[in-house]
């Protein structure tokens, strides 16, 4: 039985089957309606989510199964005190297999060491979201046609943001890519994750946006994280660090994309997104199928 908990658990090779099943997914959706009658996925949100808990359940249901779950931790009894390890027992009495995000780094990892199911990681704290991370990679060879000899510029909060942190990790695993890390100083990315990139992928590190935009391949552009920090006069003061704006967008290559995890608050003024070059909605529906794609996957459905 396999989890999904960190973005390297799948290789290079299997994150590519991935993507690929993903594409078939996309293209031939009638072919896979059925792939999953009579299983259950469990999505168990101890924090807030749109988009990754409804695409969970929506590519469950595409597949021909259904959902059980709750979306916050008040209506679950962790609010009773219940652990996560206790929880986790009872889910893999009723569902097949789950789908966790939750405020504490590590706790779907916890989880997935007393599951009889797989667990997939969908999103702990400040640390990881290896499923968004395959969003965007879906995103990034749909645009771009490969992963390879890519030009990477992260910018926002590169700190806290989460689905940064797993994406270096995976795409720095193919040839070519380098990374421009643009942020304000007290939301630099975090020495752990630099440390833990493979092939000591290249990448340097600026405050500047506009000075950056000229060369980059792919922006991906994040929030500032609000529920990460210690005070709200620190957000007040950087969450309106970067605003990517329709002027600022000439400065880019004409091919460059724009992606976005979303939510968006204020960090893309909303006449980008008429710009043949704004991805983050697209991204939305990869992450659709290649959720699809990673179910089938971990219940090793063919
Ligand atoms: C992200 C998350 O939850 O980390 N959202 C998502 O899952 N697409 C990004 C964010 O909340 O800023």
């Amino acid at each position: 039985m396999r989890h999904l908990i960190d973005p390297l658990d799948f290789t290079k090779e299997e994150t590519e089957q991935l993507l690929k099943t993903a594409e078939d997914i996309r293209l031939n959706p009638e072919k896979y309606n059925n792939k999953c009658a009579h299983k259950k996925i469990a999505t168990l949100f101890y924090e807030p989510s749109t988009r990754t808990r409804l695409s969970f359940e929506s590519a469950m249901i595409n597949l021909g199964g259904s959902v059980i779950g709750f979306s916050s931790a008040d209506s679950s009894s962790a609010a009773k005190g219940e652990s996560i390890a206790d929880t986790i027992r009872v889910i893999s009495i009723f569902a097949d297999i789950a789908a966790i995000r939750h405020p504490k780094e590590g706790a779907p990892m916890r989880a997935s060491m007393f599951s009889t199911i797989p667990v997939i990681n969908a999103g702990d704290g400040g640390h990881q979201h290896p499923t968004q991370t395959l969003a965007d990679l879906a995103t990034i060879r749909r645009r771009k046609g490969s992963l390879e000899n890519l030009k990477i510029g992260f910018c926002g909060d590169l700190k806290f943001g989460r689905t940064v942190h797993s994406l270096i990790k995976n795409i720095s695993r193919w040839s070519g890519i380098s990374f421009v890390f643009i942020s304000p100083k007290e939301l630099r990315v975090p020495s752990y994750i630099i440390n833990e990139m493979p092939n000591n992928t290249p990448y340097t590190e600026t405050t500047d946006l506009e000075e950056a935009l000229p060369e980059i391949d792919i922006l991906y552009m994040t929030r500032v994280q609000r529920e990460r920090f210690f005070n709200e006069e620190d957000y007040v003061r950087l969450k309106d660090s970067y605003i990517l704006t329709e002027k600022k967008m000439e400065l880019a290559k004409k091919d460059m994309a724009v992606l976005h995890p979303l939510p968006r608050v204020n960090e893309i003024a909303l006449g980008v997104d008429k710009d043949k070059r704004a991805a983050y909605f697209e991204q939305v529906e990869n992450g659709l199928y290649v959720r699809m794609a990673l179910i089938l996957k971990l219940l090793n459905i063919d």
